[in-house]
């Protein structure tokens, strides 16, 4: 509660700088919250509400990081990270950040929906995790362009992958996603491996599509400044992977065309 109360003072403070402050409710652009965007939501490869707090664990330390602090689930909220689903953090609490006020869900309430820390370990939920440093598989990009492709590529890309890339533009930008090579193992259904973009911070909300295959897809561009890719491959039979630029481009000049 104590950062809580300094930041808000701070942000009181700093309302005159252009770089800081809050807009619209949610506090932005301090270099302190940037580094709070490392916070992500996971679930199990079976499905929402899976994991145990141990596998919870395993899940973010495998790609890297921890279980974030409540701390830093608070911090990412306040820079939008909104999720409808309940997720283990540090220390078995578990519950979930709520901006926009739901009747759907977080009761109406907004903040962090708190569940409490859990005596039963073996329930199971979702995860959050914090995890600040981008890395070949998955990560948080803020670059204004970049290009993304599959672990190891051009080489084929390994069994059992999950990758989360959580891409955040400048505010008043939209990203621009444009696919250069594609190639992932083909199903009816992209049940096997497959590559998910979502036009939102999280994997949860705004679903654009699953590919798999090896289709070029088309454009995707989003309607906000962020957007998640998450590419996930099983435990047989891999491909060629895939890369693909995505670049930020300014709303005022889009809304021009
Ligand atoms: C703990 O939670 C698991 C999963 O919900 C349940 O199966 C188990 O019975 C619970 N244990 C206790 C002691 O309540
Ligand atoms: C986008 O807008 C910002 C602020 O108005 C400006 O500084 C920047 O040059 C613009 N970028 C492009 C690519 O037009």
């Amino acid at each position: 509660m104590h950062v809580l109360a300094l930041l808000w003072t701070l942000g009181l403070l700093l309302k005159e700088a252009q770089a800081w402050g809050f807009r619209n409710g949610i506090f932005h652009n301090s270099i302190w919250l940037e580094r709070a965007a490392g916070v992500y939501h996971r679930e199990s490869r079976k499905g929402r509400y899976q994991l145990t707090f141990k596998e919870a664990k395993a899940v973010c330390e495998y790609e890297g990081g921890a279980l974030a602090t409540y701390q830093q689930l608070e911090a990412a909220r306040q820079i939008g990270f909104h999720v409808c689903a309940a997720g283990w953090f540090d220390r078995g609490r578990v519950g979930y950040p709520i901006v926009k006020a739901g009747a759907l869900c977080g009761f109406g309430k907004v903040g962090i929906i708190d569940y409490g820390y859990r005596l039963n370990k073996s329930e199971r939920w979702d995860a959050y995790c914090y995890n600040p440093d981008s890395k070949e598989c998955g990560g948080v990009q803020t670059d204004l362009q970049k290009t993304i492709q599959s672990p190891g590529f051009p080489d084929e890309y390994e069994d059992e992958q999950i990758c989360s890339w959580h891409i955040r533009v400048p505010r008043d930008q939209r990203i621009h996603l444009h696919f250069l090579e594609f190639d992932v193992e083909d199903d009816t259904s992209c049940l096997a491996d497959y590559l998910e973009v979502y036009d939102s911070y999280d994997d949860v909300s705004g679903f654009v599509g699953r590919f798999c295959g090896d289709y070029l897809p088309d454009d995707i561009i989003s309607t906000g400044n962020v957007m998640t890719l998450k590419f996930l491959s099983d435990a047989s039979v891999t491909a060629g992977g895939f890369q693909l630029q995505y670049t930020a481009f300014n709303t005022s000049v889009f809304s021009h065309n």
